[in-house]
Protein backbone atom coordinates (compact mmCIF):
# COMPACT_ATOMS: atom_id res chain seq x y z
CA UNK A 1 0.00 0.00 0.00
CA UNK A 2 2.65 2.32 1.05
CA UNK A 3 4.72 1.92 -1.91
CA UNK A 4 1.78 2.66 -4.10
CA UNK A 5 1.19 5.87 -2.40
CA UNK A 6 4.70 6.37 -2.97
CA UNK A 7 4.59 5.74 -6.42
CA UNK A 8 1.34 7.67 -7.19
CA UNK A 9 2.86 10.39 -6.10
CA UNK A 10 5.54 10.47 -8.10
CA UNK A 11 3.27 9.83 -10.79
CA UNK A 12 1.55 13.05 -10.16
CA UNK A 13 4.40 15.09 -9.52
CA UNK A 14 5.71 13.95 -12.74
CA UNK A 15 2.43 14.87 -14.84
CA UNK A 16 1.96 17.81 -13.46
CA UNK A 17 3.28 20.33 -15.91
CA UNK A 18 6.77 22.36 -15.28
CA UNK A 19 5.36 25.22 -16.66
CA UNK A 20 2.40 25.84 -14.98
CA UNK A 21 1.03 29.39 -14.64
CA UNK A 22 1.16 31.95 -12.27
CA UNK A 23 -1.86 32.95 -10.26
CA UNK A 24 -4.76 34.77 -12.01
CA UNK A 25 -4.07 38.12 -11.07
CA UNK A 26 -0.43 38.13 -10.60
CA UNK A 27 0.47 39.07 -13.70
CA UNK A 28 -2.03 42.06 -13.86
CA UNK A 29 -0.61 42.76 -10.80
CA UNK A 30 2.63 43.50 -11.25
CA UNK A 31 1.84 45.21 -14.21
CA UNK A 32 -0.41 47.34 -12.44
CA UNK A 33 2.40 48.19 -9.52
CA UNK A 34 4.93 49.31 -12.50
CA UNK A 35 2.51 51.30 -13.47
CA UNK A 36 2.04 53.12 -10.26
CA UNK A 37 5.75 53.09 -9.90
CA UNK A 38 6.23 54.87 -13.25
CA UNK A 39 3.26 57.38 -12.30
CA UNK A 40 5.34 58.48 -9.21
CA UNK A 41 8.82 58.29 -10.80
CA UNK A 42 6.90 60.98 -13.47
CA UNK A 43 5.60 63.40 -10.76
CA UNK A 44 9.09 63.37 -9.24
CA UNK A 45 10.67 64.06 -12.38
CA UNK A 46 8.39 66.91 -13.06
CA UNK A 47 9.41 68.64 -10.46
CA UNK A 48 13.07 68.19 -10.72
CA UNK A 49 12.57 69.54 -13.87
CA UNK A 50 11.55 72.56 -13.10
CA UNK A 51 7.86 72.64 -14.68
CA UNK A 52 6.39 73.19 -11.26
CA UNK A 53 7.11 76.21 -8.91
CA UNK A 54 6.81 76.84 -5.04
CA UNK A 55 6.52 75.50 -2.01
CA UNK A 56 2.81 74.44 -2.33
CA UNK A 57 3.65 72.91 -5.54
CA UNK A 58 6.40 70.74 -3.83
CA UNK A 59 4.59 69.55 -1.11
CA UNK A 60 1.61 68.39 -4.04
CA UNK A 61 3.61 66.11 -6.20
CA UNK A 62 5.70 64.85 -3.40
CA UNK A 63 2.46 64.05 -1.86
CA UNK A 64 0.87 62.31 -5.32
CA UNK A 65 4.12 60.34 -5.72
CA UNK A 66 3.41 58.75 -2.08
CA UNK A 67 -0.02 58.66 -3.23
CA UNK A 68 0.69 56.43 -6.35
CA UNK A 69 3.09 54.32 -4.27
CA UNK A 70 1.36 53.18 -1.19
CA UNK A 71 -2.72 53.15 -2.65
CA UNK A 72 -5.43 54.49 -0.71
CA UNK A 73 -5.59 51.96 1.80
CA UNK A 74 -2.51 53.12 3.61
CA UNK A 75 -2.08 55.78 6.39
CA UNK A 76 0.77 57.50 4.21
CA UNK A 77 -2.41 58.56 1.40
CA UNK A 78 -3.25 61.71 1.21
CA UNK A 79 -6.58 61.75 -0.51
CA UNK A 80 -6.84 65.74 -0.78
CA UNK A 81 -3.61 65.98 -3.41
CA UNK A 82 -5.13 63.16 -6.49
CA UNK A 83 -3.50 60.34 -7.28
CA UNK A 84 -1.49 59.94 -10.76
CA UNK A 85 -2.18 56.01 -9.96
CA UNK A 86 -4.70 53.71 -10.14
CA UNK A 87 -5.58 54.21 -6.29
CA UNK A 88 -4.41 50.32 -5.17
CA UNK A 89 -0.70 51.58 -5.07
CA UNK A 90 2.97 49.65 -6.48
CA UNK A 91 2.56 48.66 -2.47
CA UNK A 92 -1.00 47.29 -2.60
CA UNK A 93 -0.31 45.64 -5.69
CA UNK A 94 2.86 43.93 -4.47
CA UNK A 95 1.19 42.99 -0.93
CA UNK A 96 -1.50 41.07 -2.87
CA UNK A 97 1.06 39.11 -5.07
CA UNK A 98 3.20 38.41 -1.78
CA UNK A 99 0.01 37.68 0.27
CA UNK A 100 -0.09 33.88 -1.15
CA UNK A 101 0.59 30.62 0.02
CA UNK A 102 3.96 29.09 -0.77
CA UNK A 103 6.93 31.03 -2.93
CA UNK A 104 7.73 31.46 -6.73
CA UNK A 105 10.35 31.62 -8.28
CA UNK A 106 9.76 35.73 -8.73
CA UNK A 107 9.04 36.17 -5.02
CA UNK A 108 12.63 37.62 -4.22
CA UNK A 109 11.92 39.91 -6.70
CA UNK A 110 9.01 40.90 -5.46
CA UNK A 111 10.07 41.01 -2.04
CA UNK A 112 12.88 42.95 -3.38
CA UNK A 113 10.96 45.60 -4.90
CA UNK A 114 8.38 45.97 -1.83
CA UNK A 115 11.14 46.50 -0.06
CA UNK A 116 12.66 49.52 -2.40
CA UNK A 117 8.78 50.84 -2.49
CA UNK A 118 9.07 51.36 1.27
CA UNK A 119 12.10 52.34 1.33
CA UNK A 120 10.91 54.99 -1.61
CA UNK A 121 7.96 56.24 0.70
CA UNK A 122 9.98 56.52 3.56
CA UNK A 123 12.31 59.00 1.79
CA UNK A 124 9.24 60.82 0.18
CA UNK A 125 8.10 61.26 3.81
CA UNK A 126 11.36 62.92 4.95
CA UNK A 127 11.21 65.25 1.92
CA UNK A 128 7.54 66.47 2.70
CA UNK A 129 9.36 67.58 6.41
CA UNK A 130 12.29 69.62 4.83
CA UNK A 131 12.06 73.24 4.75
CA UNK A 132 15.29 73.53 2.70
CA UNK A 133 15.52 73.25 -0.87
CA UNK A 134 18.55 71.83 -0.85
CA UNK A 135 17.25 68.50 1.73
CA UNK A 136 13.88 68.08 -0.14
CA UNK A 137 15.54 67.33 -3.58
CA UNK A 138 17.89 65.10 -1.95
CA UNK A 139 15.36 62.76 -0.07
CA UNK A 140 13.44 62.63 -3.80
CA UNK A 141 16.74 61.74 -5.32
CA UNK A 142 17.09 59.37 -2.98
CA UNK A 143 13.85 58.22 -3.39
CA UNK A 144 14.14 57.97 -7.19
CA UNK A 145 17.31 55.59 -6.68
CA UNK A 146 14.52 53.49 -4.72
CA UNK A 147 12.17 53.30 -7.27
CA UNK A 148 14.86 52.61 -10.24
CA UNK A 149 15.53 49.25 -8.20
CA UNK A 150 11.73 48.92 -7.88
CA UNK A 151 11.53 49.19 -11.73
CA UNK A 152 14.67 46.89 -11.92
CA UNK A 153 16.06 45.85 -15.32
CA UNK A 154 13.95 42.97 -17.66
CA UNK A 155 17.58 41.49 -18.46
CA UNK A 156 18.67 40.87 -14.95
CA UNK A 157 17.30 37.69 -12.80
CA UNK A 158 16.16 37.57 -9.15
CA UNK A 159 15.91 40.41 -6.97
CA UNK A 160 18.21 42.70 -9.19
CA UNK A 161 15.81 42.35 -12.11
CA UNK A 162 13.02 44.05 -9.52
CA UNK A 163 9.61 43.91 -11.30
CA UNK A 164 10.97 44.26 -14.84
CA UNK A 165 13.08 41.92 -14.18
CA UNK A 166 10.27 39.13 -12.87
CA UNK A 167 7.62 39.95 -16.06
CA UNK A 168 11.16 39.37 -18.49
CA UNK A 169 12.42 36.19 -17.29
CA UNK A 170 9.88 34.25 -14.97
CA UNK A 171 5.72 32.92 -15.16
CA UNK A 172 5.08 36.41 -14.11
CA UNK A 173 5.61 37.38 -17.30
CA UNK A 174 2.66 35.13 -18.75
CA UNK A 175 -0.86 36.77 -18.74
CA UNK A 176 -3.67 34.73 -17.18
CA UNK A 177 -5.40 32.26 -19.72
CA UNK A 178 -2.74 32.57 -22.51
CA UNK A 179 -0.91 29.51 -23.81
CA UNK A 180 1.76 28.21 -22.24
CA UNK A 181 4.47 25.24 -23.38
CA UNK A 182 7.41 23.34 -22.29
CA UNK A 183 10.62 25.70 -23.03
CA UNK A 184 12.39 22.51 -23.30
CA UNK A 185 11.21 21.96 -27.09
CA UNK A 186 10.42 24.56 -29.74
CA UNK A 187 7.01 25.89 -29.99
CA UNK A 188 4.76 23.79 -32.62
CA UNK A 189 2.10 27.09 -32.23
CA UNK A 190 1.56 30.84 -31.36
CA UNK A 191 1.33 32.42 -29.73
CA UNK A 192 2.60 30.60 -26.88
CA UNK A 193 5.01 31.25 -23.82
CA UNK A 194 7.67 28.76 -23.15
CA UNK A 195 8.36 27.94 -19.87
CA UNK A 196 10.93 25.97 -18.06
CA UNK A 197 11.05 25.42 -14.10
CA UNK A 198 9.07 28.37 -13.69
CA UNK A 199 11.53 30.63 -16.04
CA UNK A 200 10.14 32.03 -19.07
CA UNK A 201 12.43 30.67 -22.22
CA UNK A 202 10.51 32.35 -24.78
CA UNK A 203 7.53 33.65 -26.64
CA UNK A 204 6.43 32.93 -29.89
CA UNK A 205 4.02 35.29 -31.85
CA UNK A 206 2.33 35.11 -34.72
CA UNK A 207 4.73 36.14 -37.58
CA UNK A 208 2.23 38.74 -38.81
CA UNK A 209 1.04 40.67 -35.73
CA UNK A 210 4.92 40.19 -34.12
CA UNK A 211 5.61 43.44 -34.27
CA UNK A 212 2.53 44.75 -32.66
CA UNK A 213 2.16 42.19 -29.69
CA UNK A 214 5.33 41.96 -27.94
CA UNK A 215 4.92 42.34 -23.96
CA UNK A 216 6.73 45.44 -23.28
CA UNK A 217 8.51 44.03 -20.13
CA UNK A 218 10.15 40.92 -22.26
CA UNK A 219 13.66 40.21 -21.78
CA UNK A 220 14.64 39.73 -24.96
CA UNK A 221 18.36 38.15 -26.09
CA UNK A 222 17.75 36.43 -29.04
CA UNK A 223 15.00 36.45 -31.90
CA UNK A 224 15.19 33.57 -34.30
CA UNK A 225 12.36 33.83 -37.17
CA UNK A 226 10.86 31.04 -38.45
CA UNK A 227 8.17 30.36 -41.23
CA UNK A 228 4.70 31.07 -39.63
CA UNK A 229 6.27 32.68 -36.01
CA UNK A 230 8.65 34.72 -34.29
CA UNK A 231 10.36 33.16 -31.09
CA UNK A 232 12.10 36.21 -29.17
CA UNK A 233 13.79 34.09 -26.33
CA UNK A 234 15.01 35.61 -23.10
CA UNK A 235 17.84 36.53 -20.88
CA UNK A 236 16.93 33.39 -18.90
CA UNK A 237 16.75 30.89 -21.77
CA UNK A 238 20.17 29.48 -21.45
CA UNK A 239 20.84 29.23 -17.94
CA UNK A 240 16.95 27.42 -17.91
CA UNK A 241 17.46 24.80 -20.72
CA UNK A 242 19.63 22.86 -18.38
CA UNK A 243 16.47 22.39 -16.96
CA UNK A 244 15.62 20.62 -19.53
CA UNK A 245 18.18 17.68 -19.24
CA UNK A 246 16.98 16.90 -15.64
CA UNK A 247 13.47 16.13 -16.72
CA UNK A 248 14.35 13.91 -19.67
CA UNK A 249 16.46 11.76 -17.51
CA UNK A 250 13.31 11.62 -14.77
CA UNK A 251 11.49 10.63 -17.58
CA UNK A 252 13.67 7.75 -19.57
CA UNK A 253 11.93 4.89 -20.03
CA UNK A 254 12.61 1.95 -22.43
CA UNK A 255 11.63 2.56 -26.00
CA UNK A 256 12.35 0.36 -28.61
CA UNK A 257 10.42 2.02 -31.73
CA UNK A 258 12.42 1.73 -34.79
CA UNK A 259 12.29 5.35 -36.61
CA UNK A 260 11.93 4.47 -40.71
CA UNK A 261 12.85 5.68 -43.02
CA UNK A 262 16.31 6.46 -42.20
CA UNK A 263 18.14 9.44 -41.74
CA UNK A 264 20.00 10.23 -45.31
CA UNK A 265 23.65 10.97 -44.21
CA UNK A 266 27.30 9.93 -45.36
CA UNK A 267 30.09 8.72 -43.45
CA UNK A 268 32.41 11.04 -44.69
CA UNK A 269 30.10 13.63 -43.96
CA UNK A 270 29.74 12.64 -40.05
CA UNK A 271 33.57 12.51 -40.12
CA UNK A 272 33.94 16.41 -40.81
CA UNK A 273 30.95 17.26 -38.95
CA UNK A 274 32.90 16.08 -35.50
CA UNK A 275 35.06 18.93 -36.26
CA UNK A 276 32.62 21.39 -36.50
CA UNK A 277 30.89 20.29 -33.48
CA UNK A 278 33.77 20.44 -31.61
CA UNK A 279 34.95 24.23 -32.71
CA UNK A 280 30.93 25.40 -32.32
CA UNK A 281 28.82 23.21 -30.14
CA UNK A 282 30.85 21.27 -27.67
CA UNK A 283 31.00 24.09 -25.43
CA UNK A 284 27.23 23.81 -24.74
CA UNK A 285 26.27 20.53 -25.19
CA UNK A 286 29.78 18.61 -24.06
CA UNK A 287 32.11 16.65 -25.30
CA UNK A 288 29.88 13.45 -25.28
CA UNK A 289 26.80 15.48 -26.51
CA UNK A 290 25.61 14.72 -23.21
CA UNK A 291 24.30 17.95 -23.04
CA UNK A 292 26.27 20.84 -20.30
CA UNK A 293 24.70 24.21 -20.71
CA UNK A 294 22.25 23.04 -23.72
CA UNK A 295 20.55 20.21 -23.50
CA UNK A 296 21.69 16.67 -25.08
CA UNK A 297 21.98 16.39 -28.57
CA UNK A 298 22.74 12.39 -29.33
CA UNK A 299 22.07 9.31 -27.19
CA UNK A 300 19.27 8.04 -25.46
CA UNK A 301 18.16 11.02 -23.89
CA UNK A 302 18.32 13.17 -27.04
CA UNK A 303 16.19 10.30 -28.96
CA UNK A 304 13.95 9.83 -26.02
CA UNK A 305 13.27 13.47 -25.84
CA UNK A 306 13.33 13.84 -29.41
CA UNK A 307 10.49 10.67 -29.72
CA UNK A 308 8.07 12.03 -26.83
CA UNK A 309 8.17 15.61 -28.70
CA UNK A 310 7.49 13.46 -32.22
CA UNK A 311 10.42 15.61 -34.13
CA UNK A 312 10.93 15.05 -37.56
CA UNK A 313 14.43 14.78 -38.85
CA UNK A 314 12.98 18.22 -40.51
CA UNK A 315 12.28 19.89 -36.74
CA UNK A 316 16.13 18.65 -36.36
CA UNK A 317 17.17 20.49 -39.18
CA UNK A 318 15.70 23.87 -38.90
CA UNK A 319 16.69 24.06 -34.81
CA UNK A 320 20.77 23.07 -36.27
CA UNK A 321 20.66 25.28 -39.07
CA UNK A 322 18.36 28.25 -38.02
CA UNK A 323 18.96 28.60 -34.03
CA UNK A 324 22.22 26.75 -33.48
CA UNK A 325 24.71 27.84 -32.43
CA UNK A 326 22.74 29.24 -29.48
CA UNK A 327 25.29 32.15 -29.14
CA UNK A 328 25.43 33.17 -32.90
CA UNK A 329 22.56 31.18 -34.79
CA UNK A 330 22.92 31.20 -38.90
CA UNK A 331 26.61 31.71 -38.44
CA UNK A 332 28.18 28.50 -40.03
CA UNK A 333 27.90 27.93 -43.94
CA UNK A 334 24.94 25.18 -45.12
CA UNK A 335 27.87 22.70 -45.56
CA UNK A 336 29.01 22.70 -41.97
CA UNK A 337 25.43 22.56 -41.21
CA UNK A 338 24.91 19.41 -43.21
CA UNK A 339 27.88 17.87 -41.78
CA UNK A 340 27.08 18.48 -38.00
CA UNK A 341 23.90 17.32 -38.28
CA UNK A 342 25.08 13.88 -39.97
CA UNK A 343 28.10 14.10 -36.78
CA UNK A 344 24.92 14.13 -34.44
CA UNK A 345 23.22 11.18 -36.45
CA UNK A 346 26.12 9.40 -36.63
CA UNK A 347 26.68 10.06 -32.88
CA UNK A 348 23.20 8.86 -32.01
CA UNK A 349 23.58 5.62 -33.51
CA UNK A 350 22.09 5.85 -36.63
CA UNK A 351 23.79 3.99 -39.79
CA UNK A 352 25.23 6.24 -42.44
CA UNK A 353 24.27 5.50 -45.79
CA UNK A 354 24.57 6.69 -49.21
CA UNK A 355 22.67 9.86 -49.63
CA UNK A 356 24.21 12.55 -48.12
CA UNK A 357 22.65 15.38 -45.30
CA UNK A 358 20.99 17.94 -47.56
CA UNK A 359 22.78 21.34 -47.27
CA UNK A 360 19.19 22.64 -48.16
CA UNK A 361 15.21 22.45 -47.28
CA UNK A 362 14.60 18.98 -48.14
CA UNK A 363 10.81 17.81 -48.31
CA UNK A 364 11.89 14.29 -47.40
CA UNK A 365 12.96 15.45 -44.00
CA UNK A 366 9.89 15.43 -42.29
CA UNK A 367 9.03 12.05 -43.11
CA UNK A 368 11.61 10.48 -40.46
CA UNK A 369 10.39 10.40 -37.29
CA UNK A 370 13.66 10.83 -34.74
CA UNK A 371 13.52 7.99 -31.58
CA UNK A 372 15.25 5.35 -29.53
CA UNK A 373 16.85 2.85 -32.20
CA UNK A 374 15.87 -0.69 -31.60
CA UNK A 375 19.10 -3.25 -32.33
CA UNK A 376 21.36 -0.29 -31.99
CA UNK A 377 24.90 -1.19 -30.27
CA UNK A 378 25.88 1.66 -28.96
CA UNK A 379 29.71 2.53 -27.61
CA UNK A 380 29.02 4.21 -24.83
CA UNK A 381 25.93 2.20 -23.12
CA UNK A 382 25.30 4.58 -20.11
CA UNK A 383 24.81 7.90 -22.95
CA UNK A 384 23.85 5.57 -25.78
CA UNK A 385 26.04 6.95 -28.05
CA UNK A 386 28.10 6.04 -30.91
CA UNK A 387 31.53 7.33 -31.39
CA UNK A 388 31.87 8.51 -34.63
CA UNK A 389 35.39 7.88 -36.48
C1 LIG B 1 25.95 28.87 -26.45
C2 LIG B 1 25.47 27.55 -26.22
C3 LIG B 1 25.14 26.66 -27.41
C4 LIG B 1 25.94 26.42 -28.53
C5 LIG B 1 27.30 26.96 -28.85
C6 LIG B 1 25.17 25.48 -29.30
N1 LIG B 1 23.99 25.19 -28.69
FE1 LIG B 1 22.59 23.87 -29.35
N2 LIG B 1 21.37 24.40 -27.81
C7 LIG B 1 21.67 25.29 -26.83
C8 LIG B 1 20.50 25.49 -25.99
C9 LIG B 1 20.40 26.39 -24.79
C10 LIG B 1 19.49 24.68 -26.53
C11 LIG B 1 18.05 24.54 -26.08
C12 LIG B 1 17.30 25.79 -26.55
C13 LIG B 1 16.11 25.56 -27.37
O1 LIG B 1 15.35 24.63 -27.12
O2 LIG B 1 15.92 26.37 -28.32
C14 LIG B 1 20.08 23.99 -27.67
C15 LIG B 1 19.41 23.07 -28.43
C16 LIG B 1 19.98 22.31 -29.42
C17 LIG B 1 19.36 21.20 -30.09
C18 LIG B 1 17.98 20.66 -29.77
C19 LIG B 1 18.13 19.64 -28.67
C20 LIG B 1 17.01 19.61 -27.70
O3 LIG B 1 16.87 18.59 -27.00
O4 LIG B 1 16.29 20.62 -27.59
C21 LIG B 1 20.25 20.72 -31.01
C22 LIG B 1 20.05 19.53 -31.92
C23 LIG B 1 21.41 21.55 -30.93
N3 LIG B 1 21.23 22.50 -29.96
C24 LIG B 1 22.52 21.40 -31.73
C25 LIG B 1 23.60 22.28 -31.72
C26 LIG B 1 24.66 22.25 -32.70
C27 LIG B 1 24.76 21.26 -33.82
C28 LIG B 1 25.52 23.25 -32.36
C29 LIG B 1 26.78 23.68 -33.11
C30 LIG B 1 26.62 24.04 -34.48
C31 LIG B 1 25.00 23.91 -31.19
N4 LIG B 1 23.82 23.30 -30.83
C32 LIG B 1 25.62 24.95 -30.52
C33 LIG B 1 22.88 25.90 -26.62
C34 LIG B 1 23.93 25.89 -27.54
Amino acid sequence: MRTIVLWLACVLALASPPWAQAAPDDHAGAIGALADVRAAVAEIVRIEDGYAVGHGAYVRAAHRAMNALVGRRDDGYAASYGDPGDGVGTLGHLDIMLDKVGSSLWTPAIEGAKANVLAAADNLQSALGQKEMEEYEADLTRALANLALVVGRPAQDGVLGGISGALGNTTLGVPWGATSVSGCALPSRAPAYGIVAQRLVYVALPRRSASAAIPDELSISRVVVRADDVVLYTHGAVAATTACGHASRMQRTREVALAAPEPPFTAAQAHAGSAVYRKSCLQCHGADLQGTAGPAVAGTEFLTTAKRNKWSLEDLRVTVFQNMPFSNPGSLTPKQYADVSAFLLASSCYPAGTRPFPQTDSSTLAAVKLGPISGAKPTNAKLGTCAVK
